[in-house]
């Protein structure tokens, strides 16, 4: 069946990879007739505001795009493509994906091309797959996400690539045979971009049977309970791959669910043999700016990242 087709009717079901934080934040969800609802909690969505506007959110992001490293500029233009073509805002959400991409490229430039199997877990509005994929950093993204997020991933995946590139690139596999279907199509072909994954949260164990070359976790893991976070380890550690998976990991050092579960960075399920590259606070993971003085404002915490191989099962 049709991915979205399939998505919307599967997101009429709870979720079972919802914490107590998703259930709230996709009580006023819907989705009827080509319209969403109630999408809260997983980035900006707003649509694209007039130049003046504009110019006004350059000018909050000018001290983001200071931390900036080697590449971030290519990358910068493809998020402003990505972000026009859909039609919304290149909001800080979008910045901050392109910032990390470019912050990891610049560490581990080898592991980016389109040999690599790239795993996405929790996106929003698919910014971090698209770039992936705009910026053959991957020839394959594997996207995971709750079933009513996943659904928004692909509306905006299908916006940015059209209907032909969407049909043709883009699969919902939901068991081993399909996985291992969609894992066999060339990379290059009809889009000459890479392709796309997508699974359900519910169906995160097919991760352990794609070869992942690297895996991103972004501002995710956070909300999620702290079984589900292990199962994903679990997944990547396990990986159908000889190499250990990359993954880069920034999320909150604590934070506070609504049925008061608690997720701390440093209780994740890390091993002493993963070998880490980078573990220090993410500079532009501290603050985010709104039109309201005093503009800056700092996250309820902070925000740890980590970029560790991470030992194989
Ligand atoms: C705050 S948003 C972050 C979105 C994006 N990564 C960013 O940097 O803005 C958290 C994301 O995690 C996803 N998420 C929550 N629980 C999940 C789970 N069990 N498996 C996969 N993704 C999950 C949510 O649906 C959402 O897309």
């Amino acid at each position: 069946m049709e991915a979205l087709k399939y998505l919307s009717e599967a997101a009429q079901q709870a979720d079972p990879g919802s914490s107590s934080h998703w259930d709230k934040y996709h009580s006023s969800f819907g989705f009827k007739e080509g319209r969403f609802e109630g999408l809260v909690g997983f980035g900006q969505s707003r649509s694209r505001r007039s130049l003046p506007f504009r110019l006004l959110e350059q000018l909050f992001q000018k001290k983001f795009r200071k931390m900036s490293g080697v590449g971030f500029e290519s990358l910068d233009k493809l998020a402003a493509d990505i972000t026009k073509k859909q039609n919304l805002t290149y909001s800080l959400d979008v910045l901050r994906q392109a910032l990390t991409l470019s912050f990891i490229r610049e560490h581990v430039p080898d592991v980016f091309s389109q040999d690599s199997i790239g795993c996405v877990i929790g996106d929003g509005f698919a910014s971090m797959t698209s770039l992936l994929i705009a910026s053959r950093s991957a020839g394959h993204v594997v996207l995971v996400n709750l079933t009513k997020t996943l659904l928004v991933d692909l509306w905006y995946l299908k916006i940015w690539l059209g209907d032909e590139r969407f049909n043709e690139s883009v699969d919902l596999v939901t068991n081993a045979e399909e996985l291992a279907e969609s894992l066999k199509k060339p990379v290059t072909g009809f889009t000459g971009l890479g392709r796309v994954i997508a699974i359900q949260a519910k169906d995160h164990e097919l991760l352990s049977q794609c070869p992942l070359t690297f895996a991103l976790n972004i501002v995710s893991m956070q909300e999620m309970d702290p079984h589900i976070i292990s199962a994903y380890f679990d997944d990547l550690r396990a990986s159908n791959s000889s190499e250990p998976v990359l993954f880069y990991c920034c999320n909150r050092e604590e934070k506070y669910l609504p049925d008061g579960t608690v997720t701390r960075f440093s209780d994740y399920p890390w091993s002493s043999e993963d070998m880490i590259l980078i573990d220090e606070l993410c500079p532009w993971h501290q603050q985010y700016y709104t039109s309201k003085p005093p503009f800056f404002r700092p996250y309820d915490g902070p925000i740890r990242h980590r970029l560790a191989w991470l030992e194989k099962s």
